[in-house]
């Protein structure tokens, strides 16, 4: 079984009837929306509500036929929970996210939640944040210059503006921003890190997300079991 399908199925239990249910962005959790998907339709769970936290997400809610359940943040006073993938994950449960280039929308979302339950495979899990994955941080326009400057400035490394193959000129987020998608030069302690990259004037939403918010990691395996911590 696809390892990140195994996280996905084994998230279905933290959810409840009646539950506001704030859906992430990215390949497991579309996943794990389908599989929200086939066990309402199966007459399994009954009035809840979702919450997407990006354009590619409440495409995916309609197209599933369960646009009649999507909610926004304004009809909405809680979110019971929110299942969402995550870039590279540490044993604290510090996330990098934002590879999908939705980490406002999904830090809006995962944080208000009063669970937040991330689904990864194993790859994702990695000893120190930031890793293999670049630390993307959504940017004011006008500021991207700025930012990349302040960021390579200060923290060293390098901080490059994010472009889409399939279009002329950067990728633009779901908010009219651009990302920066950032290497720094040394290590850059995570829970820090966020504090103080999102401080700097231009910076909308940085993707390192702090390991105190996440209530539970489900790690998929290849043979279909899961890990939890
Ligand atoms: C989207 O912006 C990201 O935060 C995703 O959660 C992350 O990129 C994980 O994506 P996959 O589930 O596709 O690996």
């Amino acid at each position: 079984m696809d390892p990140k399908l195994a996280a996905a199925k084994a998230a279905l239990k933290y959810v409840r009837s009646g539950y506001v249910i704030g859906v992430g962005s990215g390949s497991t959790a579309l996943m794990f929306l389908s599989e929200l998907a086939e066990n309402i339709e199966g007459g399994g769970l009954t009035d809840v509500k979702l919450i997407a936290t990006s354009t590619e997400t409440e495409y995916e809610i309609v197209k599933l036929g369960l646009g009649e359940l999507l909610r926004y943040p304004w009809q909405v006073d809680h979110v019971d929970v929110a299942i969402d993938g995550a870039d590279e994950v540490d044993k604290d449960k510090n996330l990098v996210k934002g590879g999908g280039g939705a980490l406002t929308r999904e830090k809006i979302i995962d944080y208000w939640a009063s669970e937040f339950i991330v689904i990864v495979d194993e790859s994702k899990l990695v000893d120190k944040i930031p890793s293999k994955h670049p630390i993307p941080v959504e940017v004011v326009p006008y500021a991207w210059p700025l930012v990349k400057a302040r960021l390579e400035r200060d923290y060293g490394g390098s901080a490059e503006l994010r472009y889409s193959s399939g279009k002329r000129g950067p990728v633009i987020t779901d908010n009219g921003n651009y990302i920066i998608d950032y290497r720094p030069g040394s290590g850059i302690e995570p829970r820090e890190g966020e504090r103080v990259i999102k401080c700097i004037p231009g910076v909308v939403e940085v993707g390192l997300f702090n390991g105190l918010k996440v209530s539970r990691v489900i790690v998929g395996k290849q043979d279909g079991s899961v890990n939890e911590f």
